[in-house]
């Protein structure tokens, strides 16, 4: 039992690093959390020669941007964090070109970089890929142009409104991704002078200007976060009150928990959860905002493992994501999956075991399980967490859960 409070999505700063390059000039970014791939994107931009600080400890970012930057984004730093791609836009509408590794995995025009690619190409770049890198040039400015994308893939819709603000003319971004963190930068693009309408919408029509001017901008607050601490509360037969939360950010995932038999209070600034009883299985199929959000489902997987009943679990963005069952089983967790689908049988209890955290959210689904598991559960692989959970361990044992961090069992 007690009150955590949230910071500012992982998934939503790491982009408004990445807009503060769209104009020459300090940028300050607040409610920024304690992560390691904050640091991360600050060398990147070092790297491309801004001038970037931080304090963590106190949320702030402060990026001061040359009037040319570099255009490089090395394979040392986008091996370590796939979300350096989201430099792509803004350097090439404001350099004219971006030399950014892929990804691994990624081939140019494959699934995962093909829509951003498109986009581009769309709006007049010149996109090819070499000795790993992806070459982006537009030695002209960018234009304006009607973007439909197959998916509303996040990555992609923000590559494209990072191009387009500075862009000569309308660009329209049809079947565009909705999600909270969309909406943030659009909120910090306009206060930079961009011209966005439709924020919040799947059609974008954004009308390029010539410059942007830097500004303050605070970061939204972690849904992903707040709805782990969700499950903690559920899962626990726990009772957790999330402070700086949006709670309409999680609509869907607090409503599977009211299914789930958890007492759901929404807040001024939060919500509560409260478990007394044995939770009951519940579906869930994932999809993009304002569906359900794939990076709460290892977490939901985790709660379901030791629910009465049995429960459907659909992945439609990341079939990777279920890699991380094979983890849990260590854990006695009855779970079959079939291609995107997996089959929750809930047990009464699970049983202690070493597992190895694949990703941030299986790791955070792990601990989630090990909370739960009959005797001692250590998640191996814990730098997974630290890249999107800030000061987790101490937050947990706040919360009265016997965890201990040992660096050497990482
Ligand atoms: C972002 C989040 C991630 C979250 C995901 C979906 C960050 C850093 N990461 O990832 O935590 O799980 O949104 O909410 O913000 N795709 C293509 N072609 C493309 C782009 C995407 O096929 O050009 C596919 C992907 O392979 C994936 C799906 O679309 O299957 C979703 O991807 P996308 O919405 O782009 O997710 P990310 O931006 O990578």
């Amino acid at each position: 039992m007690g009150v955590v409070t949230l910071t500012g999505a992982k998934n939503s700063v790491l982009k408004l690093m990445a807009a503060s390059l769209l104009a020459v000039g300090t940028t300050t970014i607040t409610n920024v959390p304690d992560i390691l791939d904050v640091e991360i994107m600050a060398e990147l931009l070092r790297r491309l020669g801004c001038d970037v600080s931080h304090d963590l400890p106190a949320g702030t970012v402060t990026i001061t941007v040359p009037e040319a930057p570099d255009h490089r984004a090395d394979y040392d730093l986008v091996r370590r964090m796939r979300a350096s791609i989201c430099v792509l836009g803004p350097l090439v509408a404001r350099v004219g070109a971006a030399d950014v590794a892929l990804p691994g995995g990624d081939n140019i025009g494959s699934r995962g970089l093909d829509m951003h690619v498109d986009g581009l190409r769309q709006m007049g770049a010149e996109v090819t890929s070499e000795h790993g890198y992806l070459l982006a040039n537009a030695p002209q400015r960018l234009q304006g142009a009607r973007i439909w994308l197959d998916f509303p893939s996040v990555g992609a819709t923000e590559t494209i409104l990072m191009a387009a603000v500075l862009a000569d003319g309308e660009t329209v971004i049809d079947n565009a991704a909705r999600e909270p963190e969309i909406i943030d930068i659009c909120t910090m693009l306009l206060a930079m002078g961009a011209h966005i309408d439709g924020v919040g919408t799947s059609t974008l029509v954004v009308e390029g200007v010539d410059s942007l001017s830097p500004v303050t901008h605070a970061t939204v607050p972690d849904r992903i976060v707040g709805g782990t601490w969700a499950v903690a509360a559920a899962i626990t037969g726990g009772d957790i009150t999330v402070r700086g939360a949006h709670a309409e950010h999680l609509d869907i995932a607090l409503e599977k928990l009211v299914t789930a038999g958890a007492t759901v209070t929404v807040l001024d600034d939060g919500f509560r959860v409260v478990m007394q009883s044995r939770p009951k299985a519940v579906d869930i199929v994932t999809l993009p905002y304002p569906g359900f959000p794939t990076d709460l489902q290892p977490q939901f997987i985790a709660l379901n493992a030791v629910s009465q009943g049995a429960a459907l679990v659909t992945e439609n963005l990341f079939e990777a994501r279920f890699r991380f069952v094979q983890e849990l089983a260590r854990l006695g967790a009855d779970v079959r999956t079939d291609g995107h689908h997996a089959l929750v049988r809930g047990r009464a209890t699970l049983s202690a075991a070493p597992v190895e955290a694949t990703d941030i959210r299986a790791g955070a689904g792990l601990v989630l399980a090990g909370l739960v598991a009959e005797g001692q559960t250590t998640v191996y692989g814990v730098g997974h967490i630290d890249r999107g959970y800030a000061g987790f361990v101490p937050a947990l044992q706040s919360l009265g859960a016997q965890v201990v961090r040992d660096e050497i069992a990482d």
